[in-house]
């Protein structure tokens, strides 16, 4: 989902045309999302935002969807290890853990799948494909789950139980491109975590540049800076936004908070806590003075 304030650059490279100067049909994966926007930002903007906080996870620092996919795939594992249970024994000692365990399974699949539709809606390309393939498996599964659960209900039992395998199967291979968005593509990671910052004051701006309410982006030894002046107090924080790498500096001034350019989370500039998802995950901040006309910053020092 992008902020219509801002393009981020791989929305812009979406729209582009290619070298015959005809613009490029867009894939099913960004109409969705368009789709989802419009669907989304109906009832206006702030309860859209207020919706996106709870389900993204910004209230918890975490994404909701990694802690609510933990249910259906521990639930559904439960049932597999009854079902073989009771199939080893022909007893149906189980079957009510069974489809216990199966009923529990659908409704966090439920949470999890609103979850991941929320996340996957500000996720950009080359991971976008991906999240979306992702998403149908986990259709697909809801769907054997589902299928299974209503033939149990008419003691149609191997058929219940053939069901629910060929669910966990498909369930594994959907949790392992899962994996693939989150390792290898940092969905969902933290993008500002890691960077260095220096432990005593260094000089990393001007103190003529920085400009009331102009947010700017400095660095140290590569690693980009936020600052911004609001009156007396001077802000810095890791220019790398936590969501999906945004530079904040590019981002728009609300108050004491900047916006993220590319999907519209807003941090705090006093210590970076998220005020507005999609990010989850807070900026970190940094001590800064004005000496001898220029901008000094350095890492807080550690609490406890
Ligand atoms: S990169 Fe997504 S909100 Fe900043």
């Amino acid at each position: 989902m992008t902020n219509p304030d801002f393009a981020s650059p791989q929305k812009i490279m979406d729209d582009s045309s290619d070298k015959s100067g005809i613009p490029e049909s867009k894939s099913v994966e960004e109409k969705l999302q368009e789709l989802l926007d419009k669907a989304l930002y109906a009832n206006g903007r702030r309860s859209a935002q207020k919706m996106r906080n709870l389900l993204n996870g910004t209230w918890l620092g975490e994404p909701l969807h990694v802690v609510l996919t933990d249910i259906p795939i521990g639930a559904w594992t439960v049932t597999i290890l009854c079902d073989a249970l009771d199939s080893n024994r022909n007893r149906g000692k189980f079957s009510l853990a069974a489809d216990t365990s199966l009923a529990f399974g659908l409704f966090g699949a439920a949470g999890a799948a609103v979850t991941g539709i929320i996340d996957w809606s500000d996720v950009d390309p080359p991971a976008r494909r991906l999240g979306f393939i992702h998403g149908l498996l986990n259709v697909g599964v809801t769907a054997l789950f589902t299928a299974s659960f209503i033939l149990r209900k008419r003691k149609l039992l191997t058929g219940g139980r053939v069901s629910a395998a060929l669910g966990y199967a498909l369930l594994s291979l959907s949790a392992h491109l899962g994996g693939k968005l989150v390792y290898d593509h940092r969905v969902g990671v933290d993008r500002a975590a890691g960077e260095v910052f220096p432990q005593d004051f260094v000089s990393v701006l001007a103190e003529s540049k920085l400009v009331d309410s102009m947010p700017i982006r400095a660095s140290y030894e590569g690693v980009p800076i936020l600052l911004v002046r609001r009156g007396q107090k001077i802000f810095a924080m890791a220019n790398t936004c936590s969501h999906f790498s945004g530079p904040l500096s590019e981002g728009k001034l609300v108050g004491d908070s900047i916006v993220c350019p590319y999907h519209a989370s807003r941090f705090a500039l006093d210590d970076g806590h998220v005020l507005d998802g999609p990010a989850v995950h807070p900026q970190p901040c940094l001590e800064v003075r004005a000496r001898d006309g220029q901008i000094e910053v350095r890492k807080p020092a550690a609490k406890g």
